[in-house]
């Protein structure tokens, strides 16, 4: 038995064994079930453990004890319930950037809904040209590969839609403290939990693809992030005071995305306007909003069903579809 038919059996007797955590299974009768040698199960076990599996083993007996600490696609698996989003799932240690791997595969054909995960990005990607600190264990790095029928106009509200899902999957572990600040960002007590880089591929004036991104701070400790970003940076580990199983979040994630996106291509963010005002952290705030070398200030009023905020500006209502925007202290 090679490497790889070695992991798909690892696989195979991990969904076996997990659906009675602390049964002990003999391995003879996994070997009759699963058409194996027990030797062969017995090494797979081994692999198992060496994936991080908490898992009591002898010669003859296997008792599943715990799931490993990983974002395998195993794991995210085991709680997806998805119809789309996530049915091909592909998941990786590490790699420079999830939005990297996820264009490279929708150039070449991966179909819709398919999903990168990384353990870890060495070069994680923000927007603005920003990097994204994505260390390992802690956080959840996610590509999805959209193509949605609509015009390339429709994209930006895309963003919104997935901080809605996004703020929606953490609303269970931190009820009533999470916002979102227009239109990528999701904050928890005026800090980043997480945050959206969606990416447009056109051709012919036509979506291709979109890459959706998304990087999660979930159990990270403050000294965990770098200086630089102490004092801006959150985790829903430190704001709900438990540790989170990542993987269970990620599906969570994955079926909100897949919720909110069914009706997108159709009707943009028409259904779920009431959420997103509800969640958001600028509508009757004063913002300084800066686009390209422009920049105004106004009250933000509204965001509409494109995604779009609306600002008002001396007594004029100013549709704005993208920006990076600052709050006026004392508005
Ligand atoms: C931002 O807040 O500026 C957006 C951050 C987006 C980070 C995610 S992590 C997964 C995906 N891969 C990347 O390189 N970036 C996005």
């Amino acid at each position: 038995m090679n490497q790889a038919e070695l992991e798909q059996l690892a696989d195979e007797v991990l969904s076996f064994i997990r659906k009675k955590r602390k049964q002990i299974f003999a391995i003879s009768t996994l070997a009759k079930k699963l058409k194996s040698e027990s030797s062969d199960i017995y090494k797979a076990a081994k692999v198992l453990k060496s994936w991080g599996y908490v898992i009591k083993l002898s010669k003859s007996e296997i008792t599943f004890r715990q799931a490993a600490d990983t974002l395998s696609a195993t794991e995210i698996n085991y709680y997806l319930k998805t119809k789309i989003i996530g049915q091909n799932l592909v998941s990786f240690h590490s790699l420079k950037s999830t939005n990297d791997i996820a264009s490279q595969m929708a150039a070449t054909g991966a179909a819709e809904g398919t999903v990168i995960t990384a353990e870890k990005q060495t070069l994680g990607r923000g927007r603005l040209g920003r990097s994204w600190h994505s260390p390992e264990k802690v956080g959840a790095y996610i590509s999805i590969i959209i193509t949605p029928k609509m015009s390339p106009e429709k994209a930006p509200g895309l963003s919104v839609m997935t901080a809605l899902a996004a703020a929606e999957t953490f609303e269970k572990y931190c009820p009533g403290k999470v916002r979102i600040k227009w239109p990528n960002d999701v904050l928890i007590g005026n800090r980043k939990v997480a945050g959206v880089l969606t990416e447009l591929y056109t051709k012919n004036n036509k979506i291709d693809y979109v890459i959706v991104g998304i990087g999660i701070n979930i159990n990270q400790k403050q000294t965990d992030f770098p200086q630089t970003i102490r004092k801006l940076a959150t985790s829903l580990r430190q704001v709900s005071g438990k540790k989170i199983n990542r993987a269970e979040l990620t599906a969570e994630f994955l079926q909100h995305f897949e919720k909110e996106y069914k009706s997108y291509p159709k009707s943009q963010l028409g259904g779920s306007l009431k959420r997103i005002r509800a969640y958001s952290s600028l509508l009757g705030q004063t913002i300084i909003l800066k686009t390209g070398d422009k920049s105004l200030t106004g009250q933000a009023i509204d965001i509409d069903k494109t995604g779009a905020l609306i600002v008002e500006v001396n007594g004029e209502k100013v549709t704005v579809s993208g920006g990076e925007v600052t709050v006026v202290k004392g508005s």
